[in-house]
């Protein structure tokens, strides 16, 4: 037996024509364009076609792709009833999100079919509804209704109305499409590989989308924007309380999280091994997004504490190349776009769809079953015993 790749580092799985990460200079290409380019100058639905077509739509293409979309924002009775059970008995927006997703199969139009045209009809259901899908479950475990989608918004202002039921400022709904954009695709990551191992079977691709739903879940990957945000207010609060400096209290809280074998949430990476780039994107976004909407203070005093936890990975977990990953200024862009942190995580997977669509295609394509080995360390050479000598 070869040698054993823990969690897979260092594998190359495939090839790729999506986006590229280069761990060591800090960069990410996705589909040709580096992410600071396209993310900040993008509406999501060209990201879509870039990622599915491998080019940029044109004008009527990317109308009809819009309206296509727009179209299927409308959920079906029998899918709104299953949003409605989710809410009813209180699952967390995760995995009601999960739930519901798995539940788009009642309003499916060609069940059994994996034919290509049904499964990118399905792909553009999954990418119309997953916001609508996140929006309505939300206003309903707050006991509010749901708002009805509008077909004239794009998809991220679009979500931002179905959530508030009030027309975003365009600087929420750009911030957060930058947001959808920047984060759409990247590389091999747990929740794309746990999507193409389930297309590898030659399974569907509602099922894949819901795996890779489930494999984003886990704090390790896509929930850590929310522990990231809270560590931000807790360190904000703790220097309010003691009246010691911010940096005073971002030592010693960063410190002692360490100490005590904690993770700090927003740092560290498996490929980056510099700042992620991503961070880059979404901390000019924030700054813009803090400029017009008020708590400038909670930018600066984020900021501030990056740089002290900074200093503290590097003192005591020197050599590990521990760098702000693209959580925390997740966190600070969408508390500025105004969404609560239960809701960072589903907005993380409303953006991925777009990548994990693409991979779930290029697999298809390729299609060859995934299926690594294992090495036995279990016993061998036992002889069964009957119940009763068990003792
Ligand atoms: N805080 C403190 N120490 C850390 C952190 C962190 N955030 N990240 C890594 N380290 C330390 C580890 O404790 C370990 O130290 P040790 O050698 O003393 O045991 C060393 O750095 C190497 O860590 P690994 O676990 O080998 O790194 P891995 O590549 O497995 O982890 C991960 C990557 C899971 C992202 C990790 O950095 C982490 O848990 N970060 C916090 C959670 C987070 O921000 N997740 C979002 C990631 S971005 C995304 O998925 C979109």
């Amino acid at each position: 037996m070869s040698s054993i790749a823990r969690g897979l580092e260092g594998i190359v799985l495939t090839e790729t024509r999506l986006s590229e990460i280069d761990g060591d200079g800090g960069r990410l290409t996705i589909a040709g364009f580096p992410v600071e380019e396209l993310a900040p100058r993008a509406s999501f639905e060209e990201v879509l076609h870039l990622l599915w077509y491998d080019r940029l739509p044109g004008a009527g293409e990317l109308a009809q792709l819009r309206e296509r979309l727009a179209l299927l924002r409308v959920l079906p009775p029998s899918v709104l009833d299953a949003v409605r059970a989710t809410a009813r008995a209180r699952l967390e927006p995760m995995e009601a999100l999960r739930t519901t997703t798995a539940a788009l199969a009642l309003a499916d139009g060609t069940p059994g079919d994996e034919g290509d045209a049904a499964t990118l009809d399905r792909a553009l259901a999954l990418c119309a509804r997953l916001p609508v899908l996140v929006a309505a479950h939300w206003r309903l475990l707050h006991g509010r209704r749901v708002v009805a989608p509008r077909a004239e918004l794009g998809h991220a202002a679009n979500y931002l109305y179905m959530l508030s039921g009030e027309l975003p400022p365009p600087a929420a709904a750009r911030g957060v499409e930058t947001y959808l954009n920047t984060v759409v695709d990247h590389g091999m990551n747990a929740s794309t590989f746990t999507a193409r191992v389930i297309t590898s079977t030659r399974s569907d691709l509602v099922s894949a989308i819901v795996g890779a739903i489930g494999a984003l879940k886990g704090p390790a990957h896509g929930g850590a924007p929310g522990p990231a945000l809270d560590m931000v207010f807790d360190i904000r609060e703790r220097a309010a309380r003691s009246g010691a400096s911010l940096d005073d209290e971002a030592e010693a809280w960063t410190r002692e999280a360490i100490a005590a074998g904690a993770r700090l949430m927003g740092f560290g990476h498996r490929v980056y091994k510099v700042r992620d780039p991503r961070a880059d994107v979404l901390d000019r976004v924030a700054d813009e997004l803090f400029q017009d909407a008020g708590d400038r203070r909670l930018y600066d005093d984020a900021r501030a504490i990056e740089k002290v936890a900074l200093r503290v990975l590097a003192d005591m977990k020197p050599g590990r190349r521990v760098q702000t990953n693209v959580e925390f200024y997740t966190a600070l862009v969408l508390h500025g776009a105004g969404l609560p942190p239960a809701l960072f995580t589903p907005t993380f997977a409303i953006a991925r769809t777009g990548g994990w669509i693409a991979h779930v295609l290029e697999q298809r394509a390729e299609n060859r079953l995934i299926r690594p080995r294992v090495a036995y360390t279990g016993a061998r050479g036992r002889e069964w015993e009957a119940i009763e000598a068990r003792g």
